[in-house]
């Protein structure tokens, strides 16, 4: 059984204060559910506030993780930040070709970009989530499928996974993120279906520890029905956990589908 994990990713948003208010508000509605063990719950601030958040995480079973890294270990790379470096933070994930990064932040990183990430993360020991999905012009041509096995295919050349602390992959349709327009739980298992059964054919029977989670206009209320279907493992979650009884209640939501 996997341990379901519901991971915020909280983009370029907050600020040291409000961001370790979110935490304290985040704790107090995990203490009230009692879900500790059965649900993992991950939180990626913008880079400037791992320590701090490190700090506020403390004493909790919160975990903390980066939204990108760069994949040389140190060097001239002004403005970038290695996996060592989020590794000494205490975050224990980090976020790997989210969509905004491959669609539409600066130079547009590729799967070759990608892939170095995913490599230089498990180097460090840190456990990659890596996001793929299509755009609509692509789901629109009948490509989402073909996409998916491109992406996963490319961002794992080299890399090996032996259990599921190894990797994660994020399912997000770029259609589906900050739209409101999330995708309907079939087409989520259709599309996480079909990325495992890469899986198997790349890592072999780790595939089956390997959480695969939906991001995309996630929300409480439509959580609960994604987070049923058999292939879907939790949540990458972009607005919603911004809000402490939002973020709390997918999280809720996620428990349906273990107890
Ligand atoms: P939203 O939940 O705001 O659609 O964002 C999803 C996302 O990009 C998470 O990484």
């Amino acid at each position: 059984m996997r341990c379901p994990l519901v991971a915020g990713n909280w983009k370029m948003n907050l600020d040291r204060t409000r961001g370790s208010q979110l935490v304290a508000g985040i704790r107090a509605g995990l203490d009230s559910l009692g879900v500790c063990e059965r649900v993992e719950v991950l939180v990626c601030p913008p880079a400037v506030y791992l320590y701090p958040i490190a700090e506020a995480l403390k004493g909790t079973p919160i975990r903390l993780g980066a939204q990108d890294l760069y994949h040389e270990p140190n060097g001239a790379f002004t403005g970038e930040i290695s996996a060592a470096m989020i590794a000494e933070t205490g975050a224990r994930y980090v976020i790997i070709g989210h969509s905004e990064r491959r669609h539409t932040i600066g130079h547009l990183e590729d799967d070759r970009a990608i892939n170095l990430k995913v490599r230089a993360a498990r180097a460090a020991k840190l456990t990659p989530i890596l996001c793929v999905g299509e755009t609509l012009p692509e789901r629109s041509a009948g490509l989402t499928l073909d996409v998916l096995t491109f992406q996963i295919t490319a961002g794992l050349v080299g890399v090996s996974v032996v259990t599921g602390a190894d990797l994660v992959v994020a399912y997000e349709p770029v259609w589906a993120i900050g739209t409101g327009q999330n995708a309907t739980p079939q087409q989520a298992q259709e599309a996480h279906g079909h990325l495992r059964s890469r899986l198997h054919e790349l890592v072999g029977p780790a595939a089956d520890e390997v959480r695969i989670l939906y991001g995309g206009s996630v929300k409480p209320d439509n959580a609960e029905a994604v987070m049923r279907q058999p292939d879907v493992d939790g949540g990458l979650i972009g607005g919603a956990s911004l809000k402490a009884d939002a973020f709390v209640g997918i999280v809720q939501a996620a428990l349906a589908k273990v107890v």
